[in-house]
């Protein structure tokens, strides 16, 4: 079996119903469950013995060894980390705690398990590291999209804490041999994205008759991918990837944010149309900027194209559709994830912005 920490989380709850959608191999799925771990993603699972979920802690490290000791997993993925950037500039401590003291537990776990199997357990063992773009900074207009090689520039406390857990991970590889992967991501999009993040809150704002906030001049650049495209890459780069190597990961799809915003209000104008027959976009409204916003992401994902062979199934445009359509097929799904301390965060992240 693998297994997956983060699980329950936006991209992790897409790996795990994808994985198991393409193959027998059961997951165990380790995760906290934080305000953004959400059990509901993984209905589809429910009375799916090939999946198995513990609420815990990576920086656990007894949990994590008596769960590596008792599964024998012959992979780990490690997705969970604290990833809304908003969250992090408003409070980094959680994001210091996870990204990079329990990736560093997580991988010392893993390093005792790893050091005690042999043969073919011990040759074919793999960590595969879950990050970001954000780790290399930001572009100006006219620079070339980051390559694996770009240099290591976090502008927040989010992206520095990816930044250092990515340098543990190397770390782990270069000295101790751990046989690692690591991919480093653009902005993803889909179902069960939490509606923190620019597209879900976009969309379910329109919903909601409330304001559509955006940032500064609106005019900040990142490269969005369909979330099970992403999914796709890590798999592959698991089965094929060489040990040791980093593979950005991304779909050649640069957006402002404000035509993301048209393109959201477009799609729902055509698909539910507000009663007093306005456009969506009436909601749109300018508001203070992120301190320290990156203004530009891209990804060259030339390397994982040419040696692995991988390339996006989705379009921006086939993608945003699903995207839209899911968010109003499920609104039972915002409606659960909005309760609780939702509505707490919107209020401490818009009020100060007005
Ligand atoms: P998310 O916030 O939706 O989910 C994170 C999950 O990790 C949650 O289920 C949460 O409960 C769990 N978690 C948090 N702390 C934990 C801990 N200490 N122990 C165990 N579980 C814990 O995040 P996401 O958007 O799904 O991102 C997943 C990974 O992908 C992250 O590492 C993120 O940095 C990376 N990434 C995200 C994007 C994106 O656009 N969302 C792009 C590139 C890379
Ligand atoms: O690039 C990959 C990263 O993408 C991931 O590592 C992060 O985990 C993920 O959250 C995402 O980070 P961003 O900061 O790019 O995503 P977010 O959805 O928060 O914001 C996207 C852009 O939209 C950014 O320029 C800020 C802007 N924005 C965001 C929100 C929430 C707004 O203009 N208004 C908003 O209300």
């Amino acid at each position: 079996m693998i297994l997956v920490t983060g699980g329950a989380g936006f991209i992790g709850s897409n790996f795990v119903i994808d994985w198991l959608a393409n193959s027998d191999e059961p997951v165990l799925n380790l995760d906290k469950l934080t305000y953004a771990g959400n059990l509901q993603n993984l209905n589809a699972l429910k009375g799916d013995d090939r999946h198995v979920f513990v609420q815990g802690d990576i920086g656990n490290a007894d949990l994590v060894a008596n769960l590596l000791h008792q599964h024998q997993p012959r992979s780990v993925l490690n997705f969970a980390a604290e990833s809304h950037v908003d969250r992090s500039i408003l409070g980094p401590d959680e994001f210091i705690q996870t990204n990079i003291v329990g990736t560093f537990r997580l991988l010392e776990a893993v390093r005792q398990y790893w050091g005690g199997l042999a043969g073919n357990a011990h040759d074919k063992f793999r960590f595969l590291h879950v990050s970001t773009d954000e780790v290399y900074g930001s572009l100006s207009s006219s620079e070339p999209a980051f390559t694996e090689t770009h240099r290591y520039e976090p502008n927040s406390p989010y992206s520095a804490s990816k930044a250092a857990s990515d340098h543990l991970v190397r770390a782990y590889h270069h000295t101790y041999g751990l046989p690692v992967l690591t991919t480093n991501c653009s902005n993803n999009y889909g179902p069960f994205h939490f509606p923190e993040k620019l597209i879900p809150l976009m969309i379910v704002n329109a919903l909601a008759g409330k304001p559509l906030p955006v940032y500064g001049d609106g005019m900040q650049v990142r490269d969005w991918l369909y979330v099970t495209d992403h999914c796709s890459a890590i798999r592959r780069v698991l089965e094929a990837g060489v040990l040791g190597e980093v593979y950005n990961v991304g779909g050649w799809n640069e957006k402002p944010n404000i035509d993301i915003v048209n393109t959201v209000c477009g799609l729902l104008n055509e698909l539910r149309p507000r009663t007093d027959g306005k456009s969506y976009l009436e909601q749109m409204t300018y508001v203070a900027d992120r301190p320290g916003h990156d203004r530009r992401y891209a990804i060259d994902a030339g390397k994982i194209e040419r040696e692995l062979g991988w390339k996006p199934a989705e379009t921006f445009e086939t993608g945003i559709r699903k995207t839209v359509l899911w968010y109003l097929d499920n609104p039972g799904w915002v409606a659960d994830v909005q309760s609780g301390a939702y509505s707490t965060w919107v209020e401490k992240n818009y009020m100060a912005r007005a």
